[in-house]
């Protein structure tokens, strides 16, 4: 090949590479980040997808200039020439991309350290996922259904599940991590920006997946240290109503006393036409039978979808508040 084609086809690959890269950086294909973790897993996507396009570019602009400048003539039935490999070619294409593969796992191998280091003194708060909601407890050992973060601290959520595998993610803070029963797995966030994100259930986990959101509200630290004073206090709420949010069963069912709006149970607010039609003795009876053995009796028009486990999970006293509340304000 003449120098002349070997300078047209690198202005070809640079031109090609500068297109493709303005086009990458005017779509927003990443979420705004809201933490340092998320700002650097931001720039590992960047300089991989740099590199990716470089190479693409350079590829498809040989493959393209040749098509163009090589191609055989119609009438032209002749053998190509009888190559046998070119040494030097082969060398700089084997060790390009073997530096380029090994620059990235350098930096990704950078910022996974980086992103799982929590500094000294960092936030630790825990996360239970269970069918089908969240729950936070914080370091005053107050459980809430939200995450509440201050602005800048690292914190490091202790991630766990009550029974199946559940996924906890922040678009926003842009890291994933499983919850699994019986196992602890860490995640550090160090948030950036005030506002609320949303939590997400990124395993799919039953029926109620889709439904399983909170939410994380980052604060100034003053604030924060407001909110967590105030939520050791006792709120105006029952046991019942309390053991009602901290079970999920919200997520599930609808419950206008508790501001419940969930529908793939039962619709609580119909508790004793549904004792009525089931004869499953009395109204207390029947919901206790339906929260402890709930694959007993089905409420015509649903599935067996309610988790099996709650027998085991709430403790006697607050089964019986939580069954004295659902007789109470069933209408
Ligand atoms: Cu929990 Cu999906």
């Amino acid at each position: 090949m003449r120098r002349g084609a070997v300078i047209q086809l690198a202005v070809f690959a640079a031109i090609a590479a500068a297109i493709c890269l303005a086009v990458a950086f005017a779509i927003p294909w990443l979420p705004e980040s809201a933490s340092k973790q998320a700002d650097r897993i931001h720039f590992v996507y960047w300089f991989t997808t740099g590199i990716a396009i470089a190479v693409f570019s350079a590829v498809a602009s040989v493959i393209t200039y040749s098509v163009w400048k090589f191609r055989a003539r119609p009438d032209d039935d002749s053998d190509g020439p009888p190559i046998h490999g070119h040494t030097k070619l082969e060398i700089w294409w084997t060790a390009i991309p073997a530096v380029l593969v090994t620059a990235i796992s350098i930096v990704s191998a950078i910022v996974l350290a980086q992103n799982s280091h929590a500094g000294a003194d960092p936030l630790k708060i825990g996360v239970l996922g269970r069918q089908f909601a969240w729950q936070f407890t914080y370091p005053n050992g107050q459980k809430v259904g939200y995450l509440e973060l201050p602005l800048g601290r690292p914190v490091k959520l202790d991630i766990t599940s009550d029974d199946v595998i559940h996924s906890f993610w922040v678009p926003q803070f842009s890291q994933k991590q499983d919850a699994v029963p019986g196992a602890h797995n860490p995640l550090v966030i160090t948030p950036t920006k005030l506002g609320t994100f949303p939590v997400i259930c990124t395993e799919l986990c039953g029926l109620g997946h889709s439904l399983m959101r909170s939410y994380a509200k980052v604060v100034p630290p003053a604030q924060y240290a407001a909110w967590i004073k105030s939520v050791g206090k006792p709120v105006k709420q029952s046991a019942g109503e309390a053991a009602f949010g901290q079970f999920g069963c919200n997520s599930c069912h609808t419950l206008s006393a508790a501001n419940a709006t969930g529908t793939i149970g039962p619709d609580l607010d119909k508790l004793k036409q549904y004792a009525t039609q089931a004869h499953r003795g009395s109204l207390t009876a029947f919901i206790k039978e339906s929260i402890v053995n709930p694959g007993v009796y089905i409420q015509p028009g649903y599935q067996d979808q309610m988790p099996h486990t709650f027998g085991t999970q709430i403790p006697a006293g607050q089964l019986t508040q939580l069954v004295q509340y659902l007789a109470q304000n069933a209408k």
